[in-house]
């Protein structure tokens, strides 16, 4: 027997939730890293310009496909009628696990860190070394299962019991935190060379296009899209809320939590003498390696270490949770099990799917071959999947639900778009999407060298300063009118069926 379908309880608890799933590891240590590379705060340019006009749009096309639905991702596709609707939509419960997977590795680096610093475990140290030798030790078994049981646990309570409760607690507990970190970072002596790295504009940067990709992809990440997340948390939004506004409460909520991140990092690191070193780490790098230095030489740094990797771990306990809830919606609602039951068979398959990763970290022996698997998973899934099944959902409100996707979008909302939402989410939104997941798609075979080796006369960086050449231009032409081709196509066939049922043929 079924079980009668939950809603979030409250709507500070919905809010909190919301943020949960998007506050997370990529806030932490993506959004900083990339604000260093892509030009300090002129990324916030493309950034804000992105989230704020595209976005936010995939967003709310996820939470009207799952309010409109009441269904997990599976069943939101067939009910929406999506061409083939029940393959397209398992790719919302069965990706998450692949997520899940890696991210639950990193969460639980995240639950020794709080550990090693509030015991100054890696005072004094080389920090390298101490992450290393945490990788190989038998420890790491244990995190992992630890931060497996702590998600699956939650879940097994429930929507309002144990999801918006954890939140209710975690995200506010988060921002409490960072706030403490930042306003410590910033009153160091010499913090200001680091606020100065962080916020002085280096606007030259956004012409490379390469930060625009970034910012759409760190926005796909940090706001949970193509991860069936926000689908099934969107079906849990009572129909009362108006989607527009609380989408917008969500996006902010969460991008100050990203700003917040980079004045807890940089003006600490540039005070401890440590600037150079964050400026030039890599994400993974600057959480577990960096900034292991900058508390050891910060007064009280096991203290406000021990604050950083809670908060951190408040953040990706809170987004891991809405990664693996679809699964156990899918099973409560569609195979009928119950809620704990679920919970335990999901945490069971994702602690075994994160296995190799922590294997590999645990077999190999530099830095890079631990981190291979994982990377690489990340490039896959993070870089890749997302931004595709993202673009799903966007095609199935604004060409599949159509005038229905619209009114649900403006369901009880205070505040309505214009007529300009029909084709700014049918044409802006998807060909945005498109344009970066093929951009990606560019950027991950060339650092790979597989486009030089298909096309071994072009050398694409030489063509043009801005690193795109005119083999990149006609492979996006091609490939975007691909996608296009196939979307339409797709609409036109099922709108054709309909047509077809409806005179009885
Ligand atoms: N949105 C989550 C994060 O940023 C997945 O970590």
């Amino acid at each position: 027997m079924a079980q009668k379908r939950e809603v979030w309880k409250t709507h500070t608890g919905m809010i909190l939730a919301m943020i949960g799933t998007e506050v997370g590891l990529g806030n932490i240590w993506r959004f900083p890293y990339l604000c260093g590379r892509h030009g300090g705060s002129a990324f916030l340019i493309p950034y804000l310009v992105l989230l704020f006009g595209i976005g936010i749009f995939a967003m709310m096309a996820e939470w009207v496909i799952g309010r409109y639905s009441r269904k997990d991702p599976l069943g939101a596709f067939e009910k929406i009628k999506f061409p083939k609707g029940r393959e397209v939509g398992a790719w919302g419960i069965i990706g998450p696990f692949f997520l899940y997977a890696y991210y639950i590795v990193i969460t639980s680096w995240v639950l020794f860190f709080i550990i090693a610093s509030f015991a100054g475990l890696y005072f004094g140290k080389d920090t390298q070394e101490f992450f290393l030798s945490f990788l190989s030790s038998p420890y790491i078994f244990l995190f992992h299962l630890a931060a497996v049981a702590i998600t699956s646990g939650i879940l097994a309570l429930g929507v309002q019991k144990g999801i918006e409760k954890a939140c209710k607690f975690m995200i506010p507990a988060l921002f409490i935190l960072l706030i403490i970190v930042t306003i410590r970072s910033l009153t160091l002596p010499g913090a200001s060379a680091g606020v100065e790295f962080y916020m002085r504009p280096r606007l030259g940067a956004l012409l490379n296009p390469a930060a625009w990709i970034a910012a759409l992809g760190q926005i796909f990440f940090t706001l949970s899209l193509g991860m069936g997340a926000m689908i099934i948390y969107g079906s849990y939004l009572k129909d009362k809320w108006g989607i527009p506004t609380n989408a917008v409460a969500c996006a902010l909520g969460n991008t100050s939590a990203s700003i917040l991140a980079g004045f807890a990092i940089f003006p600490a690191a540039f005070a401890l003498g440590l600037g150079s070193a964050v400026s030039g780490s890599q994400s993974i790098g600057l959480t577990f390696l960096v900034l292991p230095k900058v508390f050891e030489r910060m007064p009280a740094g096991w203290l406000f270490g021990g604050l950083f990797f809670l908060l951190l771990a408040f953040g990706a306990l809170s987004s891991a949770i809405s990664i693996q809830e679809p699964s156990i919606a899918w099973l409560d609602e569609e195979v009928g099990w119950k809620r704990k039951r679920s919970a335990l068979f999901t945490g069971l398959i994702m602690w075994l799917m994160g296995l190799p990763f922590i294997l590999n970290g645990y077999v190999m022996g530099g830095l890079g071959e631990k981190l291979a698997l994982l990377s690489k998973m990340d490039i896959i899934i993070g870089q890749l999947a997302l931004p595709l099944f993202g673009l799903l959902a966007i095609v199935g409100m604004g060409w599949v639900m159509k005038e229905k996707g619209f009114q649900e979008l403006h369901k009880n909302a205070r505040h309505k778009f214009g007529k300009w939402i029909r084709p700014w989410m049918r044409i802006v939104v998807p060909s945005a999407t498109i344009l970066i997941f093929i951009l990606s798609l560019i950027t991950v075979l060339e650092e790979r060298g597989v486009i030089k080796r298909i096309l071994p006369v072009v050398k694409i960086r030489e063509f043009v300063p801005l690193g795109i050449g005119p083999s990149t231009v006609i492979m996006i032409i091609l490939a975007t009118g691909l996608v296009w081709g196939g979307c339409i196509f797709l609409t036109t066939r099922a709108i054709i069926t309909e047509k077809r049922k409806e005179k009885g043929i």
